[in-house]
């Protein structure tokens, strides 16, 4: 028994889909939980314009009644309010009359830093845009709405999972971070950042050490990894404990089995110990520059500019919402495999019967 997840959806395109298999029958879920965390990844200070347009709402199509889960698939919809501009540009099927909008002419200036360049070569589009509608972070949305459903879940075994920004700019002193942003806006320049996600009330035994992709802290990376701009992953104090001696780099085991410190981030040998688990993701700078970078248009082979669309300053602060999500479905899969269950009270039952042979108490 696992969570699998497909997402669909272009950037400005009609939608954004979510398919969630593997969730148990009689989960509860709650529209405006999962469209606050959608809320929550459109803000923050370095946000486009766009954020504001996106007034994303989760819609369900199937899998939920009255609100519980069936233990059927789930489909989550995200529609793209600003497809509107984007009908004729971004139409499924050949579209009629005539152009008009937004992304009637092709794109042929790929932004280096993005899919751009690399999508048009390896798919074989004349025209980026169909490269960069799908690598664009957008998607990111259905993720995060997907991530709200583990939590869901999560909730119903005690754990929870708490993203937030370390560093925006180099900047760790949140005080400094709005400055760090309007500096960079003015000189139409980006910034990149840290985010660390902490999740607590997590059980000794999620994940395994038996093979490479069972492995949590491998699933965690490859999962934070997968986020649009995150270049580095780190578990526990992940880079530091290269610098640092074994004596004062490992967690000694105390009373009652638990540790004074956490510096492996809660997880030893791909398992998790019972401290939290805590992660860390390395945004780099956006690449979409309002003071483009140097390019070569596709179409003549000469020297240009690269594309400017509208695009943010930084997102660290939505990184850490979509980086929560990323935690929170890995460790929503690893709970469904170790307790499994076709309706939630088997699931939460069998939790509870493994910390009681384990003597775990939360
Ligand atoms: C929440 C979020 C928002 C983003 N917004 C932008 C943006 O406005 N402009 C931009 O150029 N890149 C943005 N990115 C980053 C790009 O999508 C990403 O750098 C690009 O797709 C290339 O992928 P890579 O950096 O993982 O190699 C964003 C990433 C995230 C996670």
């Amino acid at each position: 028994m696992t969570l699998e997840l497909v997402t669909a959806g272009e950037s400005h395109g009609p939608a954004l889909v979510a398919i969630v298999t593997g969730l148990p029958a009689g989960l509860r879920l709650d529209r405006d939980t999962i469209d606050a965390d959608l809320r929550r990844r459109r803000e923050g200070y370095g946000r486009s314009p766009r954020q504001r347009l996106e007034q994303d709402e989760v819609e369900v199509l199937a899998g939920l009644r009255h609100g519980s889960t069936l233990g059927s698939p789930l489909a989550l919809v995200i529609r793209n309010v600003d497809h509107e501009s984007w009908a004729w540009g971004m139409s499924p099927w050949p579209p009629s009359g005539e152009p008009e909008g937004k992304g009637t002419s092709p794109v042929t200036l790929p932004r280096p830093g993005h899919a751009d360049l690399a999508g048009a070569l390896k798919y074989g589009h004349d025209d980026v845009r169909n490269a960069l509608e799908r690598a664009s972070a957008r998607q990111t949305a259905a993720h995060v709405a997907a991530g709200a459903v583990a939590k869901a879940l999560l909730a119903e075994i005690g754990i929870s999972v708490q993203g937030l920004v370390l560093e925006i700019g180099g900047t760790t002193a949140e005080d400094g971070w709005k400055e760090a942003t309007d500096a960079a806006r003015s000189d139409r320049d980006t910034l990149g950042g840290v985010v660390e996600v902490v999740a607590g009330g997590v059980p000794p035994g999620l994940g395994s050490y038996a093979e490479k992709g069972d492995r949590l802290d491998a699933r965690l990376a490859a999962g934070l990894m997968g986020i649009q701009a995150v270049k580095g992953v780190e578990i526990g104090d992940g880079f530091a404990l290269a610098r640092s001696r074994g004596s004062e780099a490992h967690d000694e085991i105390g009373q009652g089995l638990r540790r004074e410190t956490n510096r492996a981030g809660g997880i030893e040998g791909g398992v998790t110990n019972g401290e939290p688990v805590v992660a860390r993701a390395a945004m780099k700078p956006l690449p979409t520059l309002m003071q483009p970078l140097r390019s070569v248009d596709l179409a003549s082979g000469e020297p240009a500019p690269a594309l400017v669309e509208r695009s943010d300053v930084q997102a660290v602060e939505a990184l850490a919402v979509v980086a929560e999500a990323a935690v929170a479905w890995e460790l929503a899969r690893a709970a469904r495999e170790k307790f499994g269950g076709d309706a939630l009270v088997d699931f939460v039952g069998a939790h509870r019967a493994y910390l009681e042979r384990i003597a775990w108490a939360p």
